[in-house]
């Protein structure tokens, strides 16, 4: 089903999973963003009598088991890693609904969906994908041998166009009030209008214009970094244009308790803004947070959301406007790219949300004449045709893996004739997918995570190690450096600096490594020959694993987080998402060191997961443990005397609160000066 955003394709999903169900089958419904599964449990709710069961990672229901619902909704790969399990309830499942269906051609999650969706298709399951950014619909139904519906209906009014700020900041700061600055606004049809230049910036003007016409904005940033940043400027003028009632409603977070996490300096932040009618939205902000700030968003609490992708597709917020700060964004490969054109239409479609608003528009910013044609020239080109990304290599040779580890023995040829009904061989052709089957097979082989079937000739098996590989949801890129790392552990000293190179070494390792450019910078604290696990054959990121294992020791040796962010070029978000990350491949590792006897290494894994977990040194572990007790206040133990478990649990009720209550300011260990509110 392609037709444009808003226009109501999520029912036509839950009508096909309505049907499963009555069938007596389970419907599942796969969206790209935790956000949007969110949304879409909300959704559901209206079909009472229904057992509804999300599965996120990060928000699981617990009311049922997968097995006893009705309808399941999750994210793309949190059902793909449910699949690797084999639950014994699979069969019963009678209908996918894959929201958002052209995320199949993104570069790293387009493989899984892409396989995802054939395999539904061969086991007879009914597979319904919706999208509005769907150019080549048709080919898509005919590789599933489907049908498919077309339309260009919008229920409400969307207009694209592109705002140009001529020297706005320039000529205010400089106080140039003579100079002439062009400040307009030209829409996709060719309508103009002058916007007043009242505040210097271009998003500004944007925002307080919508503002008192009564409608809210959502602004796409750069970056993380640029969301945040984009909020706080924002902020002071968003306040000004605040009623009374508007700063009432949000007056309660003014200490901002609901919006904490453990990342003081982004809670704070958002407490800020949230206080302004602004709020922030990224991937690197807890779960909680970002859900806060969907909700004050739709309860018109919050006017204006700085926000990353992380709300582009799917969602239905009350934006009148979006605004796009920019069309380029950052590729590790290829620097600077310009967005493609469907992603440019998601995000403009949140806005004009007919639950919401009657009408919309996306307008996107530029300071240069030039730079405003170019844009408008953009946003009137087609959309892209949808293209495979099925043979991208790390992903591809993760799903001829789970494909192996699925299917009962399959030879090569059946392997082939499986991916030969992928959309890459319907659109690229069968020879093609093939070769690279071949390939695929050839590594998985090599790092024994396969082996040749003895009861079944020219059939193919998993081994324990492929097995649990997928299993863990690691790529078989990780499995060279990981199985060196721990070959060597038996016979070189093992350190937390070694190991958490090895953890950076491996291909799932996403994070951070683009600070790895070594020429010129300090190369203190790197690991030295003797401690490295991983040398460079096994690993392509040997290099640029140094500086991110650098940067996680400094974390778990509790060194002043402004200076971790000053030398690596990096914030308090990044750091959170190299702990989860780290996180993952800690546990990872141990449990393939436990499968294949590598048990030197265990006691000195378990120990650092705790600390990265925790973010200290080893010995406030004992302190950690405790429930409550965090990073800050086991240092403030620890200056005071008490450095264990057994010591604190010692403690009358009034020594613990006067150690921990009457510093009302304290030196925290992660910087500068904190009140005690924020633990
Ligand atoms: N024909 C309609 N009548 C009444 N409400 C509608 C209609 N079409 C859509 N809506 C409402 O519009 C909102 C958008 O619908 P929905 O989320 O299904 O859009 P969508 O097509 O999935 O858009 P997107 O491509 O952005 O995901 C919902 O609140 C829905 O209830
Ligand atoms: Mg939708």
């Amino acid at each position: 089903m392609a037709s444009p955003t808003a226009s109501g394709k999520t029912v036509i999903g839950e009508l096909a999973i309505i049907d499963a169900v009555k069938k007596g089958k389970k419907g599942v419904y796969l969206v790209p963003l935790r956000s949007l599964a969110a949304e879409k449990s909300e959704d559901f709710k209206k079909y009472v009598g229904y057992r509804i069961g999300v599965k996120t990672g990060d928000f699981d229901s617990k009311e049922h088991g997968l097995e006893e619902c009705d309808i399941i909704i999750s994210t793309y790969e949190k059902w793909d890693s449910i699949l690797r399990h084999q639950p014994d309830w699979l069969d019963t499942v009678g209908c996918v609904v894959a929201d958002e269906g052209h995320m199949l051609t993104d570069e790293s999650r387009g493989s899984t969906i892409e396989v995802l969706l054939t395999r539904m298709v061969s086991r007879k399951v009914k597979v319904v994908i919706l999208s509005a950014v769907l150019r080549n619909v048709s080919d898509v139904a005919y590789w599933l041998d489907g049908r498919f519906m077309q339309s260009s209906w919008r229920p409400t009014l969307l207009r694209e166009g592109v705002y140009l700020l001529t020297e706005g900041k320039d000529r205010k700061k400089a106080g140039r009030q003579d100079h002439v600055c062009k400040s307009v606004l030209e829409y996709k049809d060719g309508q103009r209008e002058t916007l007043p230049d009242e505040t210097g910036n271009a998003i500004s003007n944007l925002v307080v214009q919508t503002l008192r016409a009564g409608g809210q904005c959502l602004v796409f940033a750069r970056s993380r970094k640029g969301a945040v940043r984009l909020a706080t400027l924002l902020s002071r003028e968003v306040e000004k244009e605040l009623t009374p009632r508007d700063l009432l409603a949000v007056s309660e977070y003014r200490y901002g308790d609901e919006l904490k996490s453990t990342d003081v300096e982004t809670s704070n932040k958002l407490a800020y803004c949230v206080v302004k009618g602004v709020g922030f939205h990224h991937a690197g902000m807890s779960s909680e947070q970002k859900r806060l700030v969907e909700g004050l968003f739709r309860e018109l609490k919050l006017k204006v959301v700085c926000s990353t992708p992380t709300l582009a597709q799917g969602l239905n917020l009350p934006a009148r406007r979006v605004i796009i700060q920019t069309t380029t964004r950052y590729d590790e490969k290829l620097g600077s790219v310009t967005i493609p054109r469907w992603e440019f239409e998601n995000m403009a479609g949140r806005a004009g949300r007919p639950r919401y608003d009657d009408s919309g528009d996306a307008i996107i910013v530029s300071k240069t004449d030039a730079q405003m044609k170019w844009a408008l020239e953009y946003i009137k080109q087609p959309i892209e045709r949808l293209e495979s990304k099925l043979t991208i290599e790390a992903p591809f040779y993760s799903n001829v893996l789970s494909e192996i580890c699925l299917s009962e023995s399959p030879t090569l040829s059946e392997l082939k004739s499986f991916f030969s009904k992928t959309f890459a061989a319907h659109i690229g052709g069968v020879d093609f997918v093939s070769d690279k089957v071949d390939e695929a097979t050839k590594f998985l082989r090599g790092s024994k995570l396969i082996q040749d079937d003895k009861s079944r000739l020219g059939g193919l098996v998993k081994t324990a190690l492929g097995d649990r590989v997928s299993r863990l949801y690691i790529t078989p890129l990780s499995v060279p450096a990981m199985m060196q790392g721990l070959q060597a552990s038996e016979r070189k000293p093992i350190t937390s600096i070694g190991l958490l190179h090895l953890i950076c070494c491996m291909y799932d390792w996403k994070v951070l490594i683009l600070t790895g450019k070594e020429e010129g910078r300090d190369h203190s604290g790197f690991p030295t020959a003797d401690e490295l696990l991983v040398d460079e054959k096994a690993s392509d990121r040997y290099d640029l694993a140094m500086r991110p294992s650098v940067m996680m020791q400094q974390y778990i040796d509790e060194v002043e987080p402004s200076s971790i962010y000053e030398r690596f070029g990096i914030s308090e978000g990044d750091v959170h998402v190299a702990v989860e990350s780290a996180d993952w491949l800690m546990y990872s590792v141990a449990e393939v060191a436990r499968l294949t006897g590598h048990f030197k290494v265990l006691p000195a894994l378990e120990i650092l997961n705790r600390r990265v977990d925790k973010g200290v040194k080893e010995e406030l572990l004992s302190l950690t443990s405790i429930k409550g007790i965090g990073a800050k206040r086991a240092r403030l133990l620890w200056r005071q005397g008490v450095k264990t478990r057994e010591e604190f649990e010692g403690l009358t009720e009034s020594q613990r609160d006067k150690m921990l209550g009457f510093h009302l300011k304290v030196d925290s260990p992660h910087g500068g000066q904190t009140n005690l509110s924020d633990f």
